[in-house]
């Protein structure tokens, strides 16, 4: 009796600690070296580390709470990987400590930020979020910045640079680390196809920008659908009239064009709400349905209060016409098309005039002052007064009318 007592404790003592050691193992330790092998056999082979800004960036990040809003991990399901791209793998934080991952989602996932937007449209958006997105509730970080949006202090320097980092070693990776990945994938073909389905490793409209052509918009738009997005998506940059000037503009280099000056063919405005016009700020609102996108085209037809057009005499449209040729056809093209020999070097294209007419007013103040932030310089020093009116009134002549 006493022995099978004693035999008993010695039974529970012995399962006790093999549970505990088989627990360690099958919960801790395996599913640890899986991961390990995991990330050695998916990771390129040097994958960039951050620099000390960069690393400075990640600090403030964390500092600032950013992660209490903002995931960095692309899930394996299929609206994330519709509206961020492929899912994120384990080996794209492996520097990360302590990671970031974020467990809410208030604001959209950033693992794939870097080159998304445009600096300035960063810059802008942390100095004020409710200039640039009228709806957001994203806090305001004034105290990155030495009073301005675009003079930004040491503190909001870093942390653009972190956020440009965001995706960088999964896009370096490239096609060979892609395949590399969905070799050393353990998983299902679900999950494979989720992580590697997707055609597009980040799916944010503006790097797809230009891929496919865009959508035929169409002439008629509910007008009221169309006044209320504009004031909720566009008037911070570009104003309630179409001017240009709204609260978000201040920062931004080049400024939201002026839509009340100009003329767009609906082509146009097609290609520039499906992608956004590379280089600058203006974003791509590919998440809004063809029909608002027709009744947005409305509303900035609508800024545009058709001018008198004043006839030129033969002489100063000739001049125009040797003027553009010699210094203006290399960038906006021999047709005014913005197809020039030059123009692939730009990172901001040079107006098509085929497609959009500015206003005389507006084509000269190009002229004398240039448009800041874009590499049309002022001509001022290079042009008599003559030729740059003559010039400025020549381009509108390329304009293809209506649609
Ligand atoms: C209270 C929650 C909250 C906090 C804190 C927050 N954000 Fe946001 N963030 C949002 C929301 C909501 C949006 C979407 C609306 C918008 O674009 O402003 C957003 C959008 C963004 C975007 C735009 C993503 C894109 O391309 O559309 C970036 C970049 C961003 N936040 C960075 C940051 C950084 C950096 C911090 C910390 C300094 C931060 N956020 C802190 C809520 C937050
Ligand atoms: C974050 C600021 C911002 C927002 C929001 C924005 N835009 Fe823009 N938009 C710009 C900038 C900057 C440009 C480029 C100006 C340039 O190329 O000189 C631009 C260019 C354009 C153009 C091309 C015309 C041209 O002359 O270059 C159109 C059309 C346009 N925006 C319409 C819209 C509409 C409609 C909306 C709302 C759905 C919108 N934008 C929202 C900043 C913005
Ligand atoms: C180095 C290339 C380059 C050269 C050379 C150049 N431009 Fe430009 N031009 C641009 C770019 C880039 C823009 C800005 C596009 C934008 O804002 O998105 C622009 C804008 C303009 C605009 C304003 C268009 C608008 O819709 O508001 C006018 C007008 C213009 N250029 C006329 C000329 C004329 C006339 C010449 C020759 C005297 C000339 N440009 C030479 C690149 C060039």
């Amino acid at each position: 009796m006493k022995r099978a007592l004693r035999m008993s404790y010695l039974v529970a003592g012995v399962a006790g600690i093999g549970f505990f050691v088989m627990s360690v193992l099958l919960l801790g330790v395996w599913p640890g070296r899986v991961l390990e092998q995991q990330i050695r056999g998916m990771s390129p082979d040097h994958p960039l580390r951050l620099t000390a800004s960069e690393q400075r960036g990640r600090t403030i990040y964390a500092r600032e709470g950013c992660a209490y809003c903002h995931t960095q991990q692309v899930r394996y399901v299929p609206n994330d990987v519709a509206r961020f791209g492929a899912a994120s793998l384990a080996w794209e934080t492996i520097f990360d400590y302590p990671h970031l991952w974020g467990t809410r989602r208030i604001g959209p996932d950033l693992s794939r930020e870097g080159a998304v937007r445009s600096a300035d449209w960063q810059l802008s958006h942390l100095y004020s979020p409710r200039g640039l997105v009228a709806d957001s509730v994203m806090p305001a970080f004034p105290w990155l910045f030495d009073g301005a949006p675009d003079r930004p202090r040491q503190e909001a320097q870093d942390l653009l640079a972190y956020l440009e980092t965001l995706g960088r070693n999964r896009a370096l990776a490239g096609p060979e680390g892609e395949a590399r990945a969905r070799a050393a994938c353990n998983c299902s073909d679900d999950e494979k196809q989720l992580a590697f389905g997707s055609p597009a490793l980040n799916a944010s409209p503006s790097i797809a920008r230009g891929q496919g052509g865009y959508p035929k918009l169409s002439e008629s738009g509910d007008p009221n659908r169309g006044q209320q997005l504009y004031s909720s998506n566009c008037a911070g940059c570009h104003g309630l009239r179409g001017e240009g000037d709204g609260p978000g503009a201040a920062g931004l280099h080049p400024r939201p064009a002026n839509l009340s000056e100009h003329d767009y063919t609906l082509d146009r405005l097609g290609s520039s709400l499906w992608n956004g016009s590379a280089g600058t700020a203006m974003p791509a609102w590919r998440d809004l349905p063809i029909e608002d996108l027709s009744a947005l085209a409305q509303v900035v037809r609508g800024f545009h209060q058709a001018q008198p057009e004043p006839a030129l005499p033969q002489d100063v449209l000739d001049l125009g016409s040797r003027v553009y040729a010699a210094h203006c056809a290399q960038c906006h093209g021999e047709n005014g098309a913005g197809d020039g020999s030059a123009a692939g070097q730009f990172p901001i294209a040079p107006t098509n005039f085929r497609a959009q007419r500015p206003s005389l007013a507006a084509s000269l103040r190009a002229l004398r002052n240039g448009v800041e932030g874009t590499p049309m310089a002022p001509w001022t020093s290079q042009l008599s007064e003559a030729e740059l009116s003559a010039a400025a009134y020549f381009v509108r002549g390329f304009f293809q009318g209506g649609n």
